[in-house]
C-alpha cells in the first residue's frame, strides 16, 4: 500500500513522517515547490521538536519521499490523506477552498480505487461535499471511499502525539475503508474508535471547543479570585483533583491562541447556528478569551498609569512554548494595544521572532532583542507573555539591574509571587494575590 499526504503544513508534515515511521511507503506533496524542496532535503518547513530527526530517518530509509507533482502523487497512492489548510473566512466559517481544490485534483487522477482520508479539521458533513466534487469532476467511473481521521496533535508536542496517540478516531462508511485504515494504524488497534463520518468530523471540533471552554472557564474563575482572597492555582488544583474534571487545561492566563482553538470555536459556532442550534455557550467562551487582552493591558496600566513613551519589555511571542508559531497569538493583540497607547516595546522570543517580524516589522519604537536581559534594558515594566522553560531560570538580579522600574507582570503565572517579590520586584499575575 502506498500512502499520499497532500499538504506539508503542521498536520501534513508530521503525518507523512509519522506514517513512514510506522513502516509505510509515503509520498508527501504540496503545491508549494520551495517547501517540498526543503522537506526532501530533510529540512522541516516549521519548528517542531523531534521533527527533523524523524524526517531524516525516514528519508534515509527510502520509505518517505516528497514531490511537488500533486497529480503524480495522487496517481501513485492507494490512500490519500488530505492535510491542507482550512483557514477562517471573514464570517468565522472554515474556508474550504483548498479542500475543494484537492478534491478536484483527486477527481482528475482517479486511476484506480482510492481511499481519501480527511485529516484537516473540517466542518461536519464535509465528506459529503468531497464525494460530490470528486463524482462531478471525475471522468472515470473508478470506485473510491472517503474517511475521516481527525488529527489531535498539539504544536510543540506534535511528533510524540502522532507516534503515541491517546486515541485514533476513524470515521468510515464502508468495510473496505475501515480495513485499510485499521491496517495503517495496526499497532494502535486497541486505541481505535470507529464511527460514522459525521461523528468523526464532529469529535474534532467538539474536543477542541471543549478544551477552549475549560480555559475560558478557569479564566472567569481567575477574575473572581482577583477580586477576593482566593488563589486560582489552588482553585484549579482543587477542581482538577476530581477525576471527572481533570487537571489539564485549567491554567489561567491571558487566554488561548494558535491555529486551532480560536478558529475551531468560531467554526463550531457557525456550524451549530447554521443548523439552528443555539451556540451561546461557545460564543461566551470566545468573548471571555477576547476580553483577556484588554484586562491584561489594564493591569499594565494599573502598574504604570500612563503608557505613552514608557518602555515595556515583552518576554515570549509564540502562542505557546516550544513552537515558532504566532498565529492568533495573544502577544499580537497585546502588542497592538500597547502600541496604540504609545508604549516603546522591546521583544524577545526563543523561536518566534522571525515570524513576528512579518507581523510587526522592527522600527524605532519596536525593537527585537537578543535575549531576556536585553528586553529588560531601561524597561519600566517587563511582561511575561509565553511561558518558555528558559524564562523559568531567569536571573532576577540581572534582570532587575537593567530595568528602570522593577515591575514584572506575568500573564501565565510562571513565577512564584513570594520569590519574585523577595527579589525586589513589584509583581502582578493572574488570579493570585
Ligand atoms: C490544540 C489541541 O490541544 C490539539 O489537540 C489540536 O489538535 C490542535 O489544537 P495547540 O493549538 O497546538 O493544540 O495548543 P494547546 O497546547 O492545546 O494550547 C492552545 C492554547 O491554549 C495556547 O495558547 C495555550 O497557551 C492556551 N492554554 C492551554 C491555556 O491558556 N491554558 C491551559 O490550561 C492550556
Amino acid at each position: 500500500m502506498k500512502i499520499g499526504v497532500i499538504g506539508t503544513g503542521y498536520v501534513g508534515i508530521v503525518t507523512a513522517a509519522g506514517l513512514a515511521e510506522f513502516g509505510h511507503r509515503v509520498v508527501g506533496t504540496d503545491k508549494d515547490a520551495d517547501k517540498i524542496a526543503k522537506c526532501a532535503r530533510g529540512v522541516a518547513p516549521l519548528y517542531e521538536p523531534g521533527l527533523e530527526e524523524l524526517l531524516h530517518r525516514n528519508l534515509e530509509s527510502g520509505r518517505l519521499t516528497f514531490t511537488a507533482d500533486v497529480d503524480g502523487a495522487i496517481r501513485e497512492s492507494d490512500v490519500v490523506f488530505v492535510c491542507v489548510g482550512t483557514p477562517q473566512d471573514e464570517g468565522g466559517r472554515a474556508d474550504m477552498s483548498q479542500i475543494e481544490e484537492v478534491a478536484r485534483a483527486i477527481a482528475g487522477n482517479l486511476t484506480g480505487y482510492k481511499l481519501i482520508v480527511e485529516k484537516s479539521t473540517v466542518p461536519v458533513r464535509t465528506s459529503a461535499w468531497i464525494k460530490r466534487v470528486i463524482t462531478l469532476h471525475s471522468k472515470s467511473a473508478q470506485e473510491f471511499d472517503i474517511a475521516s481521521n481527525p488529527e489531535f496533535l498539539r504544536e510543540g508536542a506534535a511528533v510524540g502525539d502522532f507516534l503515541r496517540p491517546d486515541r485514533i478516531v476513524i470515521g468510515v462508511e464502508t468495510d473496505k475503508a475501515r480495513d485499510l485504515l485499521c491496517r495503517i494504524y495496526e499497532r494502535f488497534a486497541e486505541r481505535l474508535l470507529i464511527t460514522n463520518i459525521d461523528t468523526a468530523e464532529l469529535i474534532k471540533h467538539a474536543s477542541n471547543s471543549f478544551l477552549a471552554l475549560k480555559i475560558s472557564y478557569v479564566n472567569m474563575i481567575a477574575d473572581i479570585c482577583e477580586r477576593t482572597d482566593a488563589d486560582v492555582e489552588q482553585v484549579a488544583l482543587g477542581m482538577g483533583l476530581d477525576p471527572r474534571i481533570g487537571r489539564d487545561f485549567l491554567r489561567a492566563g491571558i487566554g488561548y491562541g494558535g491555529s486551532c482553538f480560536p478558529k475551531d470555536v468560531k467554526a463550531l459556532v457557525k456550524i451549530g447556528e447554521d443548523l439552528g442550534v443555539k451556540m451561546n455557550l461557545l460564543r461566551e467562551t470566545e468573548r471571555i478569551n477576547q476580553d483577556r487582552t484588554p484586562a491584561f493591558v489594564e493591569k499594565v496600566k494599573r502598574a504604570l498609569w500612563i503608557l505613552k513613551d514608557k518602555t515595556i519589555g515583552v518576554l515570549g511571542l509564540a502562542f505557546k512554548p516550544e513552537t515558532d508559531d504566532v498565529r492568533e497569538a495573544t502577544s499580537i493583540r497585546i502588542i497592538q494595544e500597547l502600541r496604540r497607547e504609545g508604549a516603546v516595546l522591546r521583544l524577545y522570543d526563543p523561536k518566534a521572532m522571525d515570524n513576528m517580524r512579518l507581523v510587526f516589522p522592527a522600527d524605532e519604537r519596536l525593537v527585537y532583542c537578543s535575549d531576556a536581559y536585553a528586553v529588560a534594558e531601561r524597561a519600566n515594566a517587563v511582561l511575561l507573555v509565553t511561558e518558555w522553560e528558559e524564562f523559568k531560570a531567569l536571573d532576577f538580579g540581572r534582570l532587575r539591574e537593567r530595568m528602570a522600574n522593577p515591575i514584572l507582570i506575568d500573564g501565565r503565572n510562571l513565577f512564584d509571587p513570594a520569590e519574585v517579590r523577595r527579589r525586589g520586584f513589584e509583581y502582578f499575575s493572574v488570579g493570585r494575590k
